[in-house]
């Protein structure tokens, strides 16, 4: 079943375009418009719009654009429907009857739901069930408190082999779609499946949004040949390398503080949210990524690595602090003393010890050169030439002319080398910033004045639904636009045209859903500032008089071409031809604009 138009009319002015984006990027006011880092491509200075009146998104440097709709489809990988379904959700919409029925459920949306569901069942047999109970008393003994299992979705997974596959199938959810989502896994003997976790405390692992994508899960009871944790396979939802635990939980607070507390374990998160540290995340034992620095810098700039004292702590902070300085992120970092992780010093010292730690954090440079301290490798000159080559390996990397300066200078202050010297070795920075912020690392090529024409025309057709339609129509028809994005749209607003009715940029929009390529252009022909004391008949006219040139001056140039090969009678008829477009050409303006006027004034 189509959902009606007005239904999704009704969604999208019901949905506030800048706080949805807010959830995903942090957003600063820029007179009429906001204005962040964009969450499609990689870049350092920020140009995403959103235009709050106009409720549409725009990146001028990748061209990504559209509606409340187009952004969840491209931030959740979901189809349209469910795009739509939540956002009615979300504003407390009703859908018409049964028309979840209809709706085709795509594959990365049957993963949401099973995942989905086995977070309910787990958090069922947490409550509900004996051995639940114990699992239950494990956490509390551990001195969380039931808020933050309700907060974090945490369950348990009983020691049976089959109790999810059970529950499932009560529901209707195949085996294969357990299978695929990772929470089971096939039987060897191929007779089915049983249950991945078993006597595990589930933490559900989530995205941006709050949607759980996969589990890790901790043994209740050390067991010989078990990983403490285990976690769900890699699906195209979970990528580990793209999502950081808890992010869902702790947005708001990181956006608050304007920075992330960056942890490497599922109970350091829950133990410092329950401590009143809310921003913080965790790694869940993988290296830290760019994604990761990327997807954090989204929410803050400043990331303060927490990570337990010992050597292995010390070397994943430092090779996560590098990730992070590459990313453009600020970071410092705080080690705890060895043999604590941020959960057990929380637990000894209090929220206020820990904030108390980070307060002291250390500069990168500064972390390297006291660890190069500790282990007596700075005593010698050639010691520290070599200490200052490591830097600057690292600091080469830093994308931000100012900061790689600042951390420059301060490794020439620290160790005591001329700056100078230190900043010839630096040469080049092998940064990021020398790479072009659009993804494809091309410029994007400049417009040329047939595409200003178009866009402009297609604008004012869209900004003032219709008001502008018989004078445009009246002098230019969709073949003179270019084939491609320009022409798919203007064939679209022509058609509503001769049927009454110009669609405005929303319902084109949504027209073009499945089409990012059209909806690149439809936000990109809105996105630019036009003057307020700007003429818009005077543009109007101009635009399509230039269109209307282009088009007789490739027939005129068609004409020449075959006078040079003509001979007798056809070259007479071309001469006259010719002579006629001339001719034209030289009154077309003053034809096109008595032609305007009639309809509109100027
Ligand atoms: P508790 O022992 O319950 O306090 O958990 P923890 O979070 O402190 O665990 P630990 O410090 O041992 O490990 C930190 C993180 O590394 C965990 O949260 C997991 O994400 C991950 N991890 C630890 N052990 C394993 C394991 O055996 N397998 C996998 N895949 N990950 C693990
Ligand atoms: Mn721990």
């Amino acid at each position: 079943m189509k959902i009606p138009e007005e239904k999704i009319q009704e969604i999208r002015e019901a949905t506030d375009i800048v706080e949805l984006v807010s959830q995903h990027v942090t957003l600063k006011k820029r007179g009429k418009t906001y204005l962040g880092l964009c969450p499609f491509h990689n870049e350092k200075t920020p140009s995403f719009n959103v235009d709050p009146v106009r409720h549409f998104y725009h990146c001028f440097g990748c061209g990504a654009g559209g509606n409340v709709f187009t952004f969840l489809m491209a931030m959740e990988k979901i189809g349209f429907p469910e795009a739509v379904r939540q956002l009615a959700q979300k504003a407390g919409i009703a859908m018409p009857e049964h028309a979840e029925d209809d709706f085709a459920i795509k594959e990365t949306e049957q993963l949401y739901h099973v995942n989905q569901f086995a977070a309910a069942f787990f958090v069922r047999c947490l409550k509900e069930t004996e051995a639940g109970g114990k699992a239950k008393r494990y956490f509390t003994e551990r001195g969380f408190t039931d808020e933050m299992l309700e907060t974090f979705g945490i369950g348990y997974a009983p020691k049976t082999w089959e109790g999810l596959v059970q529950a499932a199938k009560k529901e209707g959810i195949s085996t294969a779609a357990l299978m695929k989502a990772g929470v089971v896994v096939e039987s060897q003997r191929g007779t089915g499946a049983y249950d991945r976790f078993r006597g595990r405390l589930m933490f559900p692992i989530t995205n941006a949004s709050g949607r759980v994508v996969g589990f890790g899960g901790r043994l209740l009871v050390d067991e010989p040949r078990q990983p403490k944790y285990l976690n769900s396979p890699e699906t195209p939802i979970y990528q580990k390398s793209r999502l950081v635990y808890g992010l869902a939980q702790a947005k708001t607070a990181i956006r608050e503080q304007g920075q992330v507390l960056l942890v490497e374990g599922y109970t350091d998160v829950v133990r410092l949210h329950q401590a009143g540290l809310p921003h913080v995340v965790a790694t869940s034992g993988t290296a830290l990524t760019h994604d990761q620095a990327r997807l954090m810098k989204r929410y803050a700039k400043r990331v303060a690595l927490v990570y337990d004292g010992d050597s292995a702590g010390l070397e994943a902070a430092q090779r996560g602090a590098e990730v992070l300085l590459a990313g453009g992120l600020d970071v410092s970092i705080v080690p705890l003393p060895p043999g604590s992780d941020p959960d057990t010093f929380v637990r000894a010292s209090g929220a206020e010890g820990l904030a108390a730690l980070i307060e002291t954090g250390k500069s990168f440079i500064d972390f390297r050169l006291s660890r190069l301290t500790e282990a007596g490798r700075l005593k010698t000159v050639a010691d520290r030439a070599e200490a200052a080559r490591g830097l600057l390996e690292t600091i080469r990397k830093i994308p931000e002319p100012i900061e790689r300066d600042l951390s420059m200078k301060s490794v020439a202050e620290k160790l005591d080398v001329d700056l100078r010297v230190l900043a010839r070795a630096a040469g080049k920075p092998s940064g990021s910033d020398l790479q072009h912020d659009r993804p494809d690392g091309r410029p994007r090529a400049p417009e040329n004045a047939r595409q200003v024409s178009e866009k402009m025309l297609i604008r004012l057709l869209l900004e003032n639904s219709g008001l502008w339609g018989d004078a445009i129509f009246n002098l230019v028809e969709p073949q003179h636009f270019e084939a491609g994005p320009h022409r798919t749209v203007v064939e679209t607003i022509h058609a509503g045209y001769l049927q009454g009715e110009v669609p405005g940029l929303q319902q084109m929009l949504d027209q073009f859903q499945e089409r990012p390529a059209v909806g690149k252009y439809l936000t990109d022909v809105m996105a630019e500032g036009l003057a307020e004391e700007i003429d818009l008949s005077r543009l109007g006219l101009e635009c399509a008089v230039h269109l209307r040139k282009l088009e007789l001056q490739t027939e005129i140039e068609a004409s020449r071409l075959a006078l040079k090969t003509a001979s007798g009678e056809e070259m007479l008829v071309l001469h006259k031809q010719y002579v006629e477009q001339k001719q034209r050409s030289l009154g077309l303006r003053q034809v096109l604009e008595s032609e305007w006027k009639k309809l509109v004034e100027i």
